[in-house]
């Protein structure tokens, strides 16, 4: 598999005809390579009569990086096994694989070309009335129905199997849990919060809170994750919202997914502090992305617990009081990893826009300093929380 990229064009045009089924015979193709990723390369082949398709192919390597950083080919195995499992519970909200070919270590699949990267729509103050509802099913449903309050215990275990992914685990393992608690060569930091970054390293309470929430994600295989949540995997338009990129899936804790979503609506509203606009403007788009974290979570708890009551399997685990204390623990889980999302965003080595786009470094910083505190408070105080109505308030006052 490790010789296996496109030696040109004709053969990325010949790969798309033969295994999509959706250009008529004898159209004309052409190609573009259009990844605005890191890890994968990633085609869009297209027909005169504007049918198109993408292609995502997974080297043995980092694609930005290059030989220096092997990666397991697996991954795009995982990623085609993700995406239809996700489909079989929400084929809205995923593109639709055509093909999966492991000779060529590629995916084809629809192209969601007509919706926006989820994190660009933010820094421009979209609004998105589906969002919330749309992430909320997406994360209940694809979580639900691959824990073991849906699946039979064997296939379960099966499907754990299916998604053994230690390549990748051990880059979130890294990049989230290790780096920006200690002063790793990979960490990326703004001079400015130097005195920040230094406090944080010998921050004792928060490390130990840090080291359970990583050991959590090392060893507890609740649900199917998608495992890499974040703005740029999600893509939406007026109409609708789709989910991309789950190479990084794997059997984990299920507040690590929710609180990648939620750590990165937050993410963007402290950047909207410091970004351009009007105070009025800045603040009312500010009041719109904490409805949303209200509106995801509300969406994905209620229609947890409601699938938890019509579908849970096991007699055992089919109980109301269960029901509150298992959402009651997803939901510090949840605020603890959101929390690591936000300073592993800040301190660590993959940053995003939402704050970088900030020009002056002394604003930036500013919002980065927000960023940190609330990202450790929400750590170390999100077994106290409770609801979503007081995580916003807890936001709003921090
Ligand atoms: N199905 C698709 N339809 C349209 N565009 C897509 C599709 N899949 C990927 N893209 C485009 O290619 C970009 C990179 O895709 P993706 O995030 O899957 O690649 P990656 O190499 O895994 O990236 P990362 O480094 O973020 O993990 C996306 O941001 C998007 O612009
Ligand atoms: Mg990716």
């Amino acid at each position: 598999m490790t010789d296996c990229k496109f030696a040109n064009d004709a053969e990325v045009i010949a790969f798309a005809r033969d295994h999509s089924g959706v250009f008529p015979a004898g159209a004309h193709l052409g190609v573009e390579e259009i990844g605005d990723g890191n890890i994968n390369f990633v085609y869009r082949v297209f027909s005169d009569d504007g049918t198109s398709v993408i292609i995502k192919q997974a080297l043995h390597y980092i694609r930005i990086i290059g030989e220096g950083w092997p990666l397991s080919q697996d991954r795009i195995r995982i990623e085609a096994e993700a995406l239809q499992q996700e489909a079989a519970y929400c084929p809205d909200l995923v593109p639709r694989v055509y093909h999966f070919d492991a000779a060529r270590s590629a995916i084809v699949m629809e192209d969601i070309g007509a919706y926006e990267n989820l994190r660009h729509a933010l820094i421009a103050r979209a609004r998105l009335p589906l969002l919330a509802e749309h992430l909320g099913r997406f994360a209940a449903d694809t979580l639900f129905h691959t824990s073991d309050l849906y699946l039979d215990a064997h296939r379960k275990k099966e499907l754990v199997g299916r998604f053994i992914n230690p390549d990748l685990c051990k880059i979130t393992e890294d990049l989230f849990f290790l780096d920006p608690y200690c002063d790793h060569e990979r960490n990326n930091i703004n001079p400015l919060l130097w005195d920040e970054a230094e406090a944080l390293w010998q921050d004792e309470p928060l490390k130990l809170e840090v080291a359970r929430l990583k050991y959590r994600f090392l060893t507890c295989a609740e649900a199917l994750l998608h495992g890499d949540l974040h703005s740029g995997s999600v893509f939406a338009c007026a109409e609708g919202t789709k989910v991309i990129d789950p190479e990084f899936a794997y059997f984990g804790p299920i507040g690590f997914d929710v609180g990648s979503v939620l750590g990165n609506l937050l993410l963007n509203y402290a950047g909207q502090a410091q970004l351009p606009g009007t105070e009025a403007e800045r603040g009312a788009y500010q009041d719109w992305l904490l409805e949303t974290v209200a509106g995801f979570w509300n969406t994905f708890a209620g229609r947890f617990a409601e699938l938890m009551e019509a579908k849970t399997q096991d007699p055992s685990l089919n109980l109301a009081l269960y029901r509150e204390a298992y959402l009651a623990d997803i939901l510090a889980d949840t605020i603890g990893y959101a929390g690591t999302e936000m300073i592993r965003r800040t301190l660590g080595l993959a940053h995003v826009a939402d704050l970088e786009s900030i020009e002056d470094p002394q604003r930036r910083a500013q919002a980065e300093s927000r960023v940190l505190s609330l990202g450790r408070a929400m750590i170390m105080q999100r077994g106290e929380i409770g609801s979503i109505d007081a995580l916003i308030a807890f936001v709003r006052g921090h």
